[in-house]
């Protein structure tokens, strides 16, 4: 079993991502850290408090960073594909479950040094709270056994803009300190995350369950798909960006990597962008192919409890 540290920014995916990872027995997780991206870090703490309530699991939450490493707060949310609330508006009051005492950073930092080498971070936010405990803690850097990364467009195209991922553009300093520290990596960007689909006719299986947390995610999943509407005309379906992630911690056979190093550009028109250079010295493993069937095939299985 692998022992995991959840960095999230819930938001629509990112909650499919939980249901995936909590109905996994190869992962336990150990705790979920926020990060403000999809929406502001109070509300992405309450979002992971809300999907953890309807799914019935307590697992501590840890609330993160509330702004970017060096450029301050974020200015927009992507209100038109997650919704008000970060969940396509099917939030229906404040959970009950409460965050946990004390930062996202102190809890990374102090579960890696307990464990050395054990411990697996999966992050499908912005990569700030990472870049925080590295800089607070260098030492953590030796003892991360693997970081699983949602972000990036390394060969593709950005889905902000033509240059930048959402995750590394909403803090490009957070991910140009976290990959070029030298931790062990796995980036999974839009290389192989555009390849998956979450076709809409899941959606209907989903509430024909009848259960209430398959209900709260096919809602908030259709919310997602109507912005694919918009962006990705005739796809049917969504992007499964961060359950990838996910997929890829359970069996990193869904995909084929190549070593890279990875420079973030930080300034000017393309900042954002994840430019690879082929490296078989580095500690990067870019994912470039992915199983796409097996995976949506897996995610199904186990995104709704049976
Ligand atoms: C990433 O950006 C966010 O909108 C999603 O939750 C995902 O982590 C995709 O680019
Ligand atoms: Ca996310």
């Amino acid at each position: 079993m692998k022992s995991i540290i959840f960095d999230v920014d819930t938001g629509i995916d990112d909650a499919l991502a939980m249901a995936y990872a909590l109905h996994s027995p190869e992962l336990e997780i150990l705790g979920f850290t926020t990060c403000f991206g999809n929406v502001p870090v109070e509300d992405a703490t309450r979002n992971t408090l809300a999907v953890l309530e309807k799914l019935n699991r307590h697992i501590p939450v840890f609330s993160g960073a509330g702004q970017t490493l060096n450029r301050g707060e974020k200015k927009e949310y992507p209100k038109h594909v997650h919704g008000e609330d970060g969940l396509g508006n099917t939030l229906e009051g404040a959970p009950t479950l409460q965050a946990s005492q004390g930062h996202a950073v102190d809890f990374i930092i102090e579960q890696v040094k307990s464990r050395p080498d054990e411990i697996t971070i999966i992050a499908v936010g912005p990569l700030t709270n990472i870049a925080l405990a590295i800089k607070k803690d260098p030492e953590i850097m030796s003892l991360v056994k693997e970081v699983i990364i949602m972000g990036g467009a390394v060969k593709v195209q950005g889905n902000v803009n033509p240059y930048a991922e959402a995750n590394i553009i909403c803090d490009p300093d957070a991910a140009d300190l976290v990959l070029s520290s030298g931790l062990p990596v796995t980036l999974v960007g839009l290389d192989v995350t555009m390849q998956t689909c979450l076709p809409k006719s899941k959606l209907d299986e989903w509430r024909a369950t009848g259960k209430e947390s398959a209900q709260f995610l096919a809602e908030m999943t259709d919310y997602y798909m109507k912005a694919y509407d918009s962006s990705h005309p005739g796809l049917g379906g969504c992007a499964l960006h961060d359950p990838l992630a996910v997929g890829v911690a359970i069996n990193s056979d869904l995909v084929r990597t190549e070593s890279m190093n990875i420079k973030v550009v930080t300034e000017g028109e393309e900042t954002g962008r994840t430019i690879g250079q082929p490296d078989s010295e580095s500690g990067i493993r870019v994912c470039t192919e992915v199983d796409a069937a097996r995976f949506v095939k897996h995610f199904l299985e186990r995104v709704i409890r049976s």
